[in-house]
């Protein structure tokens, strides 16, 4: 595991680079690297000014960008070029600082004039100071960012996409990036098969029921709990949308759909009992290598067919206010909102939506996935005859 640096250069108290540098950085928590911010607002601006490197706090900074396996360095757009501030501290630093070391530029700004400031301005510096590899990089837009009051950050996601790519191919680049999830070892279903589910329109695409622990589950889990931390900052309502225990996805109240291409899952979401009728949708989920695919709408289909299949008769569902992707998600699926569609989301909260379940309707032009839990078929098909003769 490397130890990153993150360098944030925005003079502001409240900043729009500081808060997209600060999602970058859950995204390396995330893969398991040891992650430190220094913000160099907090650095004593007389001995930074006056380049004092025997400052105990100004000699700090620097051992700690030595001490650094790599570095993210981000600045807002100042003047069609990166911060006065990065300057100065970048003019404390021994001539090949950033020697041997490989740097991932993040830049905002609020001209789309200066979308190139990371490659004109801020790249060359960089290499002049010795890194081995200067990342891809990205700029995002400062319409694209929201902060709000609590700490939640909302990124369009037409610059949330790509700012996760350069964030995985930089952490390639540093060669500490876990592997993607293996091929799963072949399953056995419930009618003792092998089970391959093909999903329409994409023919390497597997769908498949499984259970929480399963390691294909593992990208979905740690993607939330970055998109929750990223929206909504401090613990709210929203973020315990996240916090049921994992045994409500256990059949045969519950489970979960993953779509698996190539080994890898590239999204997914689970079902569990809301009250006897009624099943609720949680933890919808797509790779943000795989958005605009339609593979949320596939996941919803196979989640709903799933329902239906352990005999409930409606599905509930809430997402959160901050998330306008899942809203229209669910909006083009069919689902009716419970809320004043009118209204500010954040005035709201949880924001509930319900759709009734046509029986037998399943998966028209699809196959349907198959369980790829181990169970034993006769203990299940037993469990599901009497939960279905309860509820029909
Ligand atoms: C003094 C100043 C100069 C700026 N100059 C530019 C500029 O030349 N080009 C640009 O695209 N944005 C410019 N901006 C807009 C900022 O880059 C943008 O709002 C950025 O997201 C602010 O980030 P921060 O909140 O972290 O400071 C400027 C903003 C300020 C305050």
């Amino acid at each position: 595991m490397a130890t990153f640096l993150s360098i944030s250069a925005s003079p502001q108290a409240i900043s729009s680079t500081h808060a997209v540098l600060s999602h970058v950085n859950r995204r390396l928590l995330a893969a398991g690297h040891t992650v430190r911010t220094l913000p160099v607002r907090e650095l004593p601006p007389g001995p930074l000014l006056a380049a004092d490197s025997s400052d105990p706090e100004i000699a700090e900074a620097i051992e700690a960008v030595a001490g650094a396996d790599a570095l993210v360095v981000a600045t807002p757009v100042y003047q069609a070029a990166y911060s006065g501030l990065l300057k100065v501290f970048l003019d404390v630093l021994p001539q090949f600082a950033f020697r041997g070391k490989s740097v991932l530029p993040i830049v905002t700004g609020g001209s789309p004039a200066h979308v190139l400031a990371v490659d004109y301005a801020l790249r060359p510096i960089l290499s002049a100071l010795g890194a081995a590899h200067v990342g891809q990089g990205w700029f995002v837009p400062s319409s694209h960012i929201r902060v709000f009051a609590d700490g939640g950050l909302v990124i369009d996601p037409s610059s949330l996409t790509p700012l996760a790519q350069v964030t995985d191919e930089f952490l390639d680049l540093v060669g500490a990036r876990p592997a993607p999830t293996a091929p799963l070892p072949g399953r056995v279903d419930s009618a003792g098969g092998p089970r391959i589910s093909a999903v329409a329109g994409h023919p390497d695409i597997e769908a498949r029921r499984v259970i929480p622990g399963d390691p294909a589950l593992a990208p979905l889990l740690s993607d939330l709990v970055i998109e929750y931390g990223t929206r909504y900052g401090r613990p709210s309502p929203n973020t315990q949308l996240t916090e049921v225990p994992t045994t409500d996805f256990l059949p045969p109240e519950g489970l979960f759909v993953v779509l698996v291409e190539g080994g890898v899952t590239v999204a997914g979401g689970a079902i569990r009992r809301y009250d006897e009728k009624t099943a609720e949708v949680k933890r919808v989920w797509t790779s943000h290598r795989h958005r605009r695919r339609g593979l949320a709408r596939r996941v919803m289909a196979e989640l709903e067919a799933a329902a239906a299949e352990l005999g409930y008769l409606r599905v509930h569902l809430t997402t959160g206010p901050r998330q306008a992707e899942a809203r229209d998600l669910y909006l083009a699926s069919g689902y009716v909102p419970r809320f004043d569609q009118s209204a500010d989301p954040e005035t709201i909260g949880p924001l509930a939506f319900a759709k009734e379940l046509v029986p037998g309707a399943g998966l028209p032009d699809w196959r349907h996935p198959t369980w790829a839990v181990q169970m034993d078929p006769d203990d299940r098909r037993q469990v599901h005859a009497a939960i279905n003769g309860a509820r029909r």
